[in-house]
């Protein structure tokens, strides 16, 4: 067939055979722009991914705070522990009940104030990354808690037993620990470094005065913890409160001693709990502080005024105790979105923060392998 002619030959078409004019003028053919269109999308797509996970790691933004520097950051302060929590490392398992009594429900549609019984799991711990860390009188203690109400509105909170927070967001945090971390040289943290935080961060001075004015109670079973951060309780009406909330302790108050400080038993604080459910359950009411407008829910560094209305909304009771182990709090995240329809989160912004550090510990820790903890229920078996 002589060339030219525009009969179809097999495996070819009419638009192939159109094209070759400009193939003839060293021009690119139709079809090879079609593939050159599409390796440039295909370029473009591949940019496009490369560019969110940089974005995403915060290697667009080297200044950019990333859970990668705040687990850094953790790490620098306290060493790595495998398996263990990056804060609030020693620790131990507790379980019990929340029984309402119903005074919270106007306020929030959570089920869990609805009145009845609710099983709840929790942990007692010391703040700070060492998990084979000396108690002590100063040790700021945590009382963490999963309620279980049936059909799967959990509620998780951690709360401390501290007035107010000593910073008010991630970042404040993470400055906090830098200047928190011994110096290589000589193994204690460098006072200038604590000092030019401080300065940096006024918040954190005023925070530390009103933790003063509150002395600390000698044990676990005694404190009070508070979530210190602010959420909102969500009524039948679609009504939003601002709320804290505190477990405040049964048991009397007694101010620690100075003794406390000198105790050989490095583990005093947890092993007079452990005595203390053995003895009988050991009891908190729930106390929820209804916030009023102007009041801050975006700082937990400021303590609310003490006239605001205080709710009890019932009573917990914890009367078993065990040691970390695979499956009990040890593998539980504390994160406090964690919760049931209700209550919400406020726009403070250690939220965001506490559930994503809490997220990478966790993950972190989950992966690693396990030691067992510093606590251990003495006579073998929990109670
Ligand atoms: C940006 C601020 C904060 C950061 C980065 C941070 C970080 C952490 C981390 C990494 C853990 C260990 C989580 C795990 O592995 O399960 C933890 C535990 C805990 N944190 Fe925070 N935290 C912050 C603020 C707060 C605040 C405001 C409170 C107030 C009550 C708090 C109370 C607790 C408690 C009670 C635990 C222990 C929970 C448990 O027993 O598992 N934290 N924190």
């Amino acid at each position: 067939m002589p060339s030219g002619c525009y009969a179809t030959v097999p495996g070819s078409t009419q638009l192939s055979r159109e094209s070759e004019p400009s193939r003839n003028y060293g021009l690119p053919s139709f079809r090879d722009l079609g593939v050159l269109v599409r390796l440039a999308a295909i370029g473009v797509a591949v940019f496009v991914v490369v560019a969110a996970f940089a974005f995403v790691a915060g290697w667009l933004s080297p200044s950019k705070l990333t859970q990668d520097k705040m687990m850094d950051a953790f790490a620098q302060a306290n060493g790595v522990h495998s398996g263990f929590r990056r804060n609030h490392a020693k620790g131990v398992c507790v379980a019990g009940a929340f029984e309402s009594n119903g005074q919270a429900a106007r306020l929030s549609t959570a089920s869990v104030f609805q009145p009845g019984r609710v099983p709840v799991v929790g942990r007692f711990a010391l703040a700070g990354g060492q998990p084979a860390m000396a108690d002590g009188p100063q040790a700021v203690r945590s009382m963490a808690l999963s309620f279980r109400p049936p059909g799967g509105e959990e509620w998780r909170t951690g709360m401390n037993n501290i007035p107010v927070f000593v910073v008010k967001d991630a970042k404040g945090f993470y400055d906090q620990l830098l200047a928190a971390a011994p110096d290589p040289a000589t193994g204690k943290p460098d006072p200038a470094k604590m000092a030019a935080f401080l300065a940096a961060h006024p918040e954190t001075g005023r925070a530390l005065a009103i933790i003063r004015q509150y002395p600390f109670s000698s044990g676990f079973a005694n404190a009070a913890y508070n979530s210190l951060n602010a959420f909102r309780f969500v009524s039948t009406a679609g009504v939003a409160t601002p709320v804290r909330w505190s477990m405040v302790p049964v048991a009397p108050f007694e101010a620690e001693t100075a003794g406390q400080d000198a105790k050989s038993d490095k583990n005093y604080l947890f092993d007079a709990l452990i005595a203390g459910v053995r003895q009988g359950p050991l009891e908190w009411h729930l106390i929820v502080t209804a916030g009023r407008p102007g009041d801050p829910t975006d700082d937990a560094t400021i303590a609310w005024p003490n006239d605001r209305e205080h709710i009890d909304a019932g009573t917990l009771t914890i009367d078993h105790v065990e040691a970390e182990a695979a499956g009990n709090c040890r593998d539980i995240n504390f994160d406090p979105l964690v919760l049931p329809a209700g209550i919400q989160a406020s726009d403070d912004p250690l939220l965001s923060a506490r559930s994503a550090a809490y997220s990478e510990s966790f993950t972190r820790r989950a992966g690693e392998a396990k030691t067992p903890s510093a606590v251990q229920i003495g006579g073998g078996e929990g109670s």
